[in-house]
C-alpha cells in the first residue's frame, strides 16, 4: 500500500507540470482566444493528427457612428413590407476582441453579409469567413454557413471549411448575443467555436 502513495518530490514536480499547463493554456487565450486545444485526437493527416480547438471571441456589428462594420445593401422591395424585415441584405467587415468591449485586443475580423431570410420571424441567412491576425493564427480563416434565429439565447451555425491552420476545419460555433441596442442596430455576439482540424 505504501507503494501507492507518491513521495513529496513526485507531487512537487506533478503540480508544477499541471501549473505549466494551466499557465500555457491562458496564455493562448488572451493571445489567440483559444480555450482548448488538442483533446480528442482521431485522424491522422500525414504527421498531423485531427483535434478538436475550442476558440471563444467577442463579434461587434456597428451601424451607428462615422465608420460602421455593417451597411445594408439590399432593402425589400416597397411593395414587400413584412415584419421581420425580410429579404434585407447586409454586408459587414466587423473586429473580433478577445473580451467584450470593443477596445480589447483584436483577433481577427468578421467578413461576409446576412439576409433575413424568415417572413415569420427574425432569422437570418449568415455566410461569413473569420480572419485571424494573430501570432501562428495570422492569415487563416474559417468559413461560417447557417441560420441564425437571433431571439433564441444560444444559436448553433455550422463551420463549413477553412485554410491555412484550419485547413479540414469542421465544426460548429454557439453564439450569444451580448449586447443590442433596439434604436441603432449595434450589436454585439460571444461566439464559442468548435473545431475540428489538423
Ligand atoms: C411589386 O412591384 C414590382 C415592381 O413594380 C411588380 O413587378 C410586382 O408585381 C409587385 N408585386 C406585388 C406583390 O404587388
Ligand atoms: C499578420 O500577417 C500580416 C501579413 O503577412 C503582417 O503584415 C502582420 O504584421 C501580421 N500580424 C501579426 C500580429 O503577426
Amino acid at each position: 500500500m505504501a507503494s501507492r502513495i507518491l513521495p513529496i518530490s513526485k507531487i512537487a514536480i506533478l503540480s508544477l507540470f499541471i501549473c505549466v499547463a494551466l499557465v500555457s493554456a491562458d496564455k493562448e487565450e488572451e493571445e489567440y482566444g483559444l480555450v482548448r486545444d488538442g483533446d480528442d485526437k482521431k485522424h491522422f493527416l500525414g504527421h498531423k493528427m485531427e483535434k478538436l480547438s475550442h476558440f471563444r471571441f467577442y463579434w461587434h456589428d456597428t451601424y451607428s457612428g462615422k465608420n460602421p462594420s455593417a451597411v445594408t445593401i439590399v432593402k425589400p422591395p416597397a411593395n414587400h413590407t413584412t415584419m421581420t424585415g425580410f429579404g434585407t441584405v447586409t454586408a459587414f467587415d466587423d473586429p473580433l476582441t478577445a473580451k467584450p468591449e470593443l477596445s480589447s485586443k483584436l483577433l481577427g475580423r468578421a467578413e461576409g453579409f446576412y439576409a433575413v431570410s424568415s417572413q415569420e420571424e427574425f432569422s437570418l441567412l449568415i455566410a461569413m469567413n473569420f480572419v485571424f491576425l494573430q501570432g501562428k493564427y495570422n492569415g487563416s480563416t474559417i468559413s461560417i454557413f447557417g441560420r441564425n434565429r437571433v431571439p433564441d439565447k444560444v444559436r448553433e451555425l455550422p463551420v463549413i471549411g477553412g485554410s491555412g491552420l484550419f485547413r479540414f476545419a469542421r465544426g460548429y460555433a454557439q453564439v450569444s448575443t451580448y449586447s443590442y441596442d433596439t434604436a441603432s442596430g449595434d450589436a454585439v455576439a460571444e461566439y464559442n467555436v468548435y473545431l475540428l482540424h489538423y
